[in-house]
């Protein structure tokens, strides 16, 4: 897409984010298009996630009003100095990808947000569905300068600094599934997605990257297990940019703590917050599957099961944890 019809579509974006109908004519005079230019860019916006209605007569109207990503609005919300640079970005795709490629110039502590994602990555391969305006798309950047083995257990710390996050907002009944997911009313939120870049021995970049849903369209596909977003549980309209700045507070502060006491400093917080605390799961390790209870974590962050008497550690990789009901 050339940088123009991106602009174009931005700006059309900000015409009909307000959840009112807007005429095609009126559409396109205030941007100097065609109305045949306007519906085109309305269909591009249509297959990139957003919910618009056409009604002859009346126009285009957005489901639900969209307040879109505004750097000076997260910045002006923050209640800690910030600790990196942020870039809000219309669609990208991926960005954990933006980060991963400009690592060599970039600073512990910087941020990007987008709007929507075209290659959303999520774990073990699969794909994030990045509806435009839709969720959080955050991906955070630090570099651990003891190495990769300064990084154990960091996915659980981040876990606590996003249901901290969202508890500040007032969102209390948030659980977490080990190693990865944010959890409410048992279908999951939000995941962490955390890629790692640096050779052993020396410092160790890390990509944290979240994905959280905050408001999906209610045709939303693509999406291979029970989950849910925050405006399924919420009063009023979330307001995506107070929610990344009070992210990127929690992250800050997780990080600069991490970074100094490393998981201990998070697992009492963490095992409150454990979805399979004392609950019959069944980890599934490859092509084998073993049942037990879940019994917390240990301190470099396992996952504790109970089976056949035995507390046994599972460390990360490959394993899923599930429910075994
Ligand atoms: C998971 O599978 O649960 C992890 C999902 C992580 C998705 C986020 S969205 C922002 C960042 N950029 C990506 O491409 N992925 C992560």
């Amino acid at each position: 897409m050339s940088k123009l019809s991106d602009q174009h579509r931005i700006q059309l974006l900000q015409l009909i984010a307000n959840g009112a109908f807007h005429s095609g004519e009126a559409l396109g005079e205030t941007l100097g298009l065609s109305r045949a230019a306007i519906s085109n860019h309305i269909k591009a916006l249509s297959a990139l996630g957003l919910d618009i209605f056409s009604v002859k007569g009346k126009g285009y109207r957005l489901a639900a009003p969209l307040s879109l990503l505004q750097a000076e609005q997260i910045l002006a919300l923050r209640r800690r100095p910030a600790v990196g640079a942020l870039d809000v970005l219309n669609i990208i795709d991926s960005t954990n990808q933006h980060v991963k490629s400009r690592t060599a110039e970039l600073a512990s502590g910087y941020a990007c947000v987008a709007e929507a994602q075209t290659a959303g990555r999520g774990r073990h391969g699969r794909t994030w569905v990045s509806p435009y305006g839709a969720s959080i798309y955050l991906s955070y950047f630090w570099s651990f300068a003891q190495g990769y083995q300064a990084m154990a257990g960091l996915s659980l710390a981040i876990g606590v600094a996003i249901s901290e996050a969202l508890r500040e907002l007032g969102f209390a009944d948030i659980q977490l599934k080990w190693p990865n997911d944010i959890y409410l009313n048992s279908k999951k939120l939000a995941g962490v997605l955390i890629e790692v870049e640096g050779q052993v021995g020396s410092a160790c970049d890390s990509i944290i990257g979240i994905g959280l849903n905050v408001a999906l369209p209610s045709s939303l596909e693509g999406i291979d297990q029970p989950f849910t977003d925050l405006a399924s549980v919420a009063d009023q309209q979330v307001d995506r940019n107070q929610l990344v700045a009070v992210l990127l507070d929690q992250l800050d502060h997780t990080l600069q703590l991490f970074e100094q006491q490393g998981l201990p400093a998070f697992s009492s917080a963490w095992q409150q917050l454990d979805l399979f605390r004392n609950k019959p799961v069944k980890l599934i390790l490859g092509d084998q599957t073993v049942r037990g209870m879940g019994r917390g974590i240990n301190d470099s962050g396992a996952f504790l099961l109970e089976h056949e008497g035995q507390i046994k550690a599972y460390h990360g990789g490959e394993i899923s944890v599930r429910a075994d009901d």
